[in-house]
């Protein structure tokens, strides 16, 4: 029989901020798995910091904490249709406790995986154990097949999974409500047609021009899907919507945007936290634009990408409530910004495999390398709620970094013929769908944490010249912008400033 490998998460302490977490592992031949735990004691923070382990019976009391800690792990994706179950229900069920699945209701027993139905998922034992310096530590037993299991991510599951924060502590959330200076007239949900499948929510918040109701319509879909209130995720269906070639933007954000040149030389902290809030708007496309087109992708797809969704709304509302309360006078949507990053993602528009590749492995891995320098600078004028909100956002971003390279591996893996090669064939895409050279100084600690060995970036340059540009680019347009322009003129990225009052 095999001997059954585990491998520390984390320190027990650390689990009792929240009762549930997704687990990412990742093995060393570039396998994917992911799991749920699920924390049932009671144990808060405050009790186990009141249980001194300097005197016997406060170690005692931990020890009795960590023995009924109720700790169990089992897969993420349900094995009926492959729910999320990150927002199962736990019930009591006689003697057994059951986790019910959000989508169908099959329920599935914490300690054995088995189904009244008879299906089973696989659960996976727990321990915990002290350190010599008297830390208790959680350990999981690794998933069956790879080598030198890792953990690539652990992370909470939302704020209403949370146990009670200790008083001292703020959450970010707390620092920064959601507010941006549009006014929302539209309802989140539509009065008529209102979205029944993911791929019509995509549709319509990739549609939504109005940044705070994009916002509040992502968080509302999100939730929708992951508690099973949607008739489908609809990417199998022949009717599925299209995606916008490109979203369109209030009038003012429009005429906002900018040459990417115009944009490099303003350095003031304004500019900057203006600019990263523009960014943040990838998750929903990439899932309308390519579920039609691959009805193979397994809903752990759109789990991976809605949670990126759901980010990046949360990211905007971060930065943008931050340049409110540093900068007033200039609210989101009052600053040049440039669209490139819709360039690149028009150019891959027609491959999920480049999009993969460009945007998630070239564009956010650059974002990893240049994040600790922002940091540093908000770090050092002072500025240390906008510090924790930056570093927030870049430990996201590691995880859709190792989203984009999980995801790009699972389509290499799957070519007929034995599969592809992920590192020659992410270098391939770079070269065709890119220009100049992938920038360093790399980040190579972040970049490897989500899976980018230096062998995917050292020494690669793009070789993508002017002329196939213009043609894979010949979708790409501000909507709005080319209205204004005489017929026959190619719409362009780069227009001029030009202040709203
Ligand atoms: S019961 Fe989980 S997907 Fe159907």
């Amino acid at each position: 029989m095999a001997v059954a490998r585990f491998i520390q998460i984390s320190p027990f302490k650390h689990l009792l901020t929240h009762s549930r977490f997704l687990l990412t592992l990742r093995s060393d031949q570039g396998k994917y798995h992911s799991l749920i735990l699920f924390r049932l004691s009671s144990a808060s923070d405050t009790l186990w910091d009141n249980a001194s382990s300097l005197n016997p019976v406060g170690k005692l009391e931990k020890l009795e904490m960590a023995a009924n800690r109720q700790i169990y792990v089992m897969e993420s994706t349900c094995p009926h249709l492959g729910a999320d179950m990150s927002h199962a229900d736990i019930e009591e069920y006689e003697d057994t406790t059951v986790a019910v699945c959000p989508w169908h209701r099959y329920d599935f027993d914490l300690r054995t995986g088995q189904s009244e139905t008879g299906l089973r998922t696989c659960t996976y034992s727990v321990e915990v154990k002290e350190d010599p310096d008297g830390v208790e530590k959680v350990y999981i037993e690794t998933p069956a097949g790879g080598n030198n299991w890792r953990l690539v991510e652990l992370r909470p599951v939302s704020e209403e999974f949370a146990d009670p924060p200790p008083a001292s502590s703020q959450s970010i959330s707390q620092i920064n409500p959601v507010t941006t200076s549009s006014e929302v007239t539209e309802p989140v949900v539509p009065e008529t047609n209102p979205p029944k499948t993911l791929m019509q929510w995509a549709v319509l918040i990739l549609g939504t021009s109005n940044p705070a109701l994009k916002v509040s319509r992502t968080r509302h879909a999100v939730q929708l899907f992951r508690t099973g209130k949607l008739d489908s995720i609809g990417h199998k269906s022949s009717a599925a919507p299209r995606p916008p070639d490109v979203p369109p933007r209030d009038d003012s954000y429009l005429r906002n945007t900018v040459n990417p040149g115009k944009v490099k030389g303003r350095k003031s902290l304004a500019v900057m936290l203006h600019a990263l809030a523009n960014i943040e708007q990838w998750a929903w496309d990439i899932m309308a634009r390519f579920g039609p087109s691959h009805p193979d992708l397994p809903p752990a797809f759109f789990s991976d990408f809605t949670k990126m969704a759901l980010d990046e709304s949360k990211h905007f509302s971060l930065l943008t409530s931050r340049l409110s309360a540093t900068s007033p006078s200039t609210p989101y949507g009052t600053m040049p910004v440039h669209a490139s990053l819709w360039e690149s993602a028009t150019i891959t528009a027609h491959s999920l495999r480049a999009r993969l590749a460009i945007i998630h492995l070239v564009h956010e891995a650059r974002g990893l390398d240049v994040n600790p320098a922002t940091i540093e600078r908000f770090r050092r004028a002072g500025d240390a709620a906008s510090v924790a909100v930056l570093e927030t956002i870049h430990a996201d971003e590691v995880t859709h970094v190792t989203a984009g390279h999980r995801w790009f591996t699972w389509l290499c893996e799957r070519e007929p013929g034995g599969g592809l090669d992920p590192i020659e064939t992410f270098r391939t895409e770079v070269r065709k769908g890119w220009r100049g050279n992938v920038k360093g100084p790399f980040n190579v600690e972040d970049r490897e944490k989500a899976g980018l060995t230096r062998e995917f970036y050292e020494d690669l340059a793009g070789e993508m010249g002017d002329e196939e540009m213009v043609l894979r680019k010949g979708a790409f347009r501000m909507d709005g912008l080319s209205d204004s322009l005489p017929v026959g003129v190619t719409p362009q990225v780069a227009v001029e400033y030009e202040k709203k009052m």
